[in-house]
């Protein structure tokens, strides 16, 4: 497996002098012990995937994008670029762009450039770092935009800035909701029904079925990145928990499980072994798994039911000629 460098640290970028001003509700630090406890003491043994999504591992998931099988990025960019203007039509002007997992905000600037007078921009993400230096290059491209971030969990209830705005348009690309179980997707997408209010929407990405081989081959890259996004989890919990997991005895698996249609990706334990947290011992069997992130796959029929079931109807859709992933446009029912 390659190694993949470790990135350095970014300059502030060119125009703007100062950070923006971050609205700071994350999560506590006590709460990735708290949950990597609960998730490695369980059966099967199970681990949060936002908890990949510390500055290194954000990092890498922007690599991941880049690579010639994670067809999702380039598909979901190609989708938002030829859609642009009837994406900016369906949104409607004045609106404030609630973005939920922002990441490195690139679609975004795709659908701000397009926007009818957007009254501002809210990313929100639960990597502190990372949020900072996206929303302060973000604000560095579009002077007089109004745009405050926010680091926040979003599966836990926030209320975001309240900003002068004609509507909010929640925007969630990236099929971050296919990391969710079909309920825990229809409730995120109530709350989300929450967040856009009555005369707002909620443009999201939305990856769909395909060949299962394509699906696997893109979780499963020849340069190991998505190998290395995978064990970086057990890097951070040795870091920040001080946990002695060593990376060499564990190993990243992705596979498709037709029943859920999802793609399940796993760190697998190398040989029997036991792996501390403060006084706790792990215990691991060869060949026992820790499930890290599920990525599940929709038929359009089966994710407009889904929203359905929390109040919002599918409004417009836009998929790429070879219908492997949709950018859609929904407004509660
Ligand atoms: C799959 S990436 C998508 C990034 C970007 N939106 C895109 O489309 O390329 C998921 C993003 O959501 C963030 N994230 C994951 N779980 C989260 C949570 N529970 N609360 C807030 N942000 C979260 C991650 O830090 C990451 O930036």
């Amino acid at each position: 497996m390659l190694e993949v460098q470790r990135h350095s640290p970014r300059p502030r970028p060119n125009g703007l002098n100062k950070a923006l001003p971050l609205v700071d509700l994350a999560p506590a630090a006590s709460d990735l012990r708290r949950d990597a406890l609960a998730g490695l003491c369980a059966t099967p043994k199970t681990l949060p995937c936002k908890y990949f999504y510390d500055d290194h591992g954000s990092w890498l998931f922007d690599q991941i994008c880049t690579l010639p099988e994670y067809y999702p990025t380039r598909t979901e960019l190609v989708i938002s670029r030829r859609y642009a203007a009837e994406i900016a039509a369906a949104c409607g002007p004045q609106a404030l762009l609630l973005e939920l997992g922002s990441g490195s905000s690139t679609k975004t600037r795709i659908i701000l450039d397009h926007l009818r007078a957007p009254a501002g921009y809210v990313p929100v993400d639960i990597a502190r770092d990372f949020l900072r230096h996206a929303a302060d290059e973000l604000a560095a491209a579009y002077p007089g935009l109004p745009v405050v971030p926010v680091c926040a969990d979003f599966t836990q209830p926030f209320t975001p800035p309240a900003l002068a705005a004609r509507r909010t348009i929640v925007y969630f690309p990236g099929s971050t909701i296919g990391n969710f179980t079909a309920d825990d997707a229809a409730e995120l997408l109530r709350t989300i029904a929450g967040l856009m209010g009555p005369e707002g929407g909620l443009l999201i990405g939305v990856d769909l079925r395909k060949d299962p081989n394509m699906l696997v081959r893109a979780y499963n890259d020849a340069r190991g990145v998505t190998a290395a996004f995978n064990l970086n989890l057990l890097t951070r919990l040795n870091r920040e928990l001080s946990a002695d997991f060593d990376l060499a005895h564990f190993q990243h698996r992705a596979t498709w499980d037709p029943t859920p249609g999802r793609i399940e990706m796993q760190l697998v334990s190398k040989r029997d072994q036991a792996v501390h947290i403060d006084d706790q011992s792990i215990e691991f069997r060869a060949g026992e798994p820790i499930r890290t992130e599920y990525s599940h796959k929709y038929t359009l029929d089966q994710f407009a039911s889904m929203a359905s079931t929390a109040g919002l109807a599918v409004r417009k859709v836009w998929t790429d000629h070879a219908r492997l992933f949709s950018v859609q446009y929904l407004t509660r029912a």
